[in-house]
């Protein structure tokens, strides 16, 4: 796909299938992620996968019992999720090393969309941080969560800003 059409249908999904997602899959996807532009090329990231139905649950249901409904549809997305993957970050710089990050998500939540596979980011796992941090014996600073797996729900756009509201030229 065109890298321009992926970029216009890339969507958040919150409903996934059971339709199982290929281990190559994810690493294809994970590899496109680590090809992002980062700040002194530090790479900060650092991904946990989780593909463990019964780990993927535990989370959900962390997550929820924390958080209580406001992060229902999020724990009910980490549930039926094929794959969570979990990103942490070394942090020297926090702007830079947190910005870098971020590309490397954007490009892993784009890769999917190139390879039809569903994804959400997720921020509010970071309510669970320490839970998680603990349960993987991961001192790193977690910064999202990229659900992914297949769908059969393909969400309208989100209302955008127009550019002419969010910029200005001299
Ligand atoms: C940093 C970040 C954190 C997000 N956290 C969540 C989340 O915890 N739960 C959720 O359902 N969506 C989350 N989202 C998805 C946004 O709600 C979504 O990107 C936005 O509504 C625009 O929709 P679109 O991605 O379909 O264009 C997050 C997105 C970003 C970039």
């Amino acid at each position: 796909m065109e890298l321009s059409k992926v970029m216009e249908e890339r969507r958040s999904v919150r409903h996934y299938n059971d339709k199982k997602l290929d281990k190559r899959i994810v690493c294809d996807i994970l590899n496109y992620g680590i090809m992002a532009p980062s700040a002194h090329n530090r790479q900060p990231w650092h991904f946990i996968v989780v593909d463990n139905p019964n780990l993927k649950k535990e989370i959900g249901n962390a997550l929820e019992n924390k958080m209580g409904d406001i992060a229902k549809v999020t724990s009910d997305v980490i549930r039926e999720s094929q794959a969570l993957v979990l990103v942490f970050a070394d942090i020297e710089d926090m702007v830079m090393d947190l910005v870098s990050v971020g590309a490397c998500i954007e490009n892993i939540v784009l890769r999917a969309k190139d390879l039809d596979v569903a994804s959400l980011w997720i921020g509010y796992i970071l309510n669970i941080e320490k839970e998680l941090q603990r349960k993987f014996s991961c001192d790193k600073k977690l910064i999202a969560a990229v659900a992914l797996g297949y769908t059969d729900h393909f969400p309208s756009k989100r209302p955008r800003k127009t550019l002419e509201e969010v910029s200005e030229w001299y």
